[in-house]
């Protein structure tokens, strides 16, 4: 990260120029710009999003991106979109262990799997759930979303995510947002990774409101890092793919599309890394909500209910005093995917490992299994610090529904069920009258 230089702030108007003079000064669109670059914007917003939430960036590049031959359909592998229908949705808790990493030669791109998702990227709304694993860098390949954007969580290895903006670099505790439309390649300086990826179809992801917290807290704007402007001269034939309501498609360049020498804008990846969030709970008693640890948020149109919530479970002190301290059992109208980055996740002792994932839709009964039960209740309530751990949750207002591959896979547990068998009866004094 220390050889990648950055721009900080969320949804800021950065600008960057990777040759001094190519960015025009004071107008987006000159007569003539600075060494005959092609402007060129793209809109993340309808032209007439409020201020607030508008997203888009101008580019200056050597070729315009219209200069393309046709795309044609191309095979998807694992990756699947909205509307999931598959399979009926079930309304059992659901868990899986970590994909395998591949054997053969494997890129970010074919190495998508689709666990689930809800509603359709024909509509804008809802989101997807995606696990990626590779073991081979993308070559002369350029993959853009017009579905969504991609919020990648890695679990095992660093990746190196270029972009038309620049270059991020992403390991296991840091996540990165490529927004839609934003061509990107994805490189594996470290060997073989895998990870998480919510697609999301709807609003794009923006900092929640802290209301009464106040002016700072929770993920903090300037820690949000966008790249410096960095373009690739190269005439070779590039392949670029796009998603596009569902499916891929591809098409041939002679050229990099990575061809843009400066931009200026608010339509931008970043990365984020997620100890810098800070986190707030409890000082006295009760666990508040898991809302407390919501680092992005996509709104709906129902205010207060997201399309999408990114929520992290991060290392923090546990002080609350006559207090049950693990998340409690629940049933929640919002459908919850949780996944591990590393260690162990306070609610769950066993079987939930880093890179796997777990489902409990809307209305299904979780919480903590029995042996954390167990041991919360007996606890001694010093304080202590949950250390070396990163759970995170994609939490959405619609069911989750699986894909058939993911209902189909070996890695989906026979056994969620069992942890919380078992769990001993409340014993109460005997109801006077009642018939033994
Ligand atoms: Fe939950």
């Amino acid at each position: 990260m220390d050889t990648i230089r950055h721009l900080s702030g969320f949804g800021n108007e950065h600008a960057s120029e990777a040759i001094a003079g190519a960015l025009p000064v004071g107008q987006n669109t000159p007569q003539r710009v600075a060494f005959d670059l092609y402007a060129e914007q793209i809109s993340g917003t309808s032209f007439t999003a409020p201020r607030g939430e508008n997203r888009r960036t101008w580019f200056y590049r050597l070729r315009p991106s219209a200069a393309h031959p046709p795309y044609r359909r191309t095979e998807s592998r694992g990756l699947s979109s909205g509307p999931f229908n598959e399979v009926p949705p079930s309304p059992n808790r659901l868990r899986w262990n970590p994909l395998p990493l591949p054997t053969e030669p494997t890129t970010f791109l074919e190495g998508l799997f689709t666990l689930g998702g809800n509603g359709s990227p024909a509509l804008a709304s809802g989101a997807a759930v995606h696990l990626y694993v590779a073991n081979a860098s993308m070559v002369d390949t350029a993959f853009f979303n017009a579905d969504g954007e991609f919020l990648i969580v890695p679990q095992s290895g660093t990746i190196r995510i270029v972009t038309e903006l620049g270059v991020l670099e992403v390991p296991p505790g840091h996540v990165a947002l490529v927004p839609r439309g934003v061509r990107m390649r994805v490189e594996l300086p470290g060997g073989p990774v895998r990870g998480y990826i919510c697609e999301n179809y709807g609003a794009p992801f923006r900092l929640p409101e802290l209301g009464p917290i106040g002016s700072n807290g929770l993920a903090n704007p300037r820690d949000f890092l966008a790249p410096v402007a960095s373009y690739e001269d190269i005439e070779r034939p590039t392949r670029v793919v796009q998603k596009f309501q569902g499916n891929l498609w591809e098409t041939t360049l002679d050229h990099s599309p990575f061809d843009v020498v400066a931009w200026h804008g608010t339509h931008v990846p970043y990365t984020y890394d997620l100890a810098r969030f800070n986190t707030l709970n409890t000082v006295s008693f009760d666990h508040p909500d898991p809302s407390i640890f919501t680092v992005l948020t996509s709104p709906s149109e129902t205010p207060g209910t997201a399309n999408c919530d990114f929520v992290i479970f991060p290392p923090r002190w546990m002080v609350a005093e006559h207090t049950f301290r693990p998340p409690w059992f629940h049933r929640n109208v919002m459908s919850e995917l949780m996944g591990l980055v590393h260690g162990v996740y306070d609610a769950k002792a066993d079987q939930f490992v880093p890179g796997g994932a777990s489902l409990h839709n809307c209305m299904s009964a979780h919480g903590p299994d029995r042996k954390t039960y167990e041991a919360a209740v007996a606890a001694d309530l010093a304080p202590r610090k949950i250390d070396n751990t990163l759970a995170f949750m994609f939490e959405t207002r619609w069911v989750i529904a699986p894909t058939r591959a993911a209902m189909e896979s070996p890695a989906l547990q026979s056994d969620y069920d069992a942890c919380w068998a078992d769990l001993r009866k409340a014993q109460v004094p005997a109801k006077e009258g009642t018939p033994s």
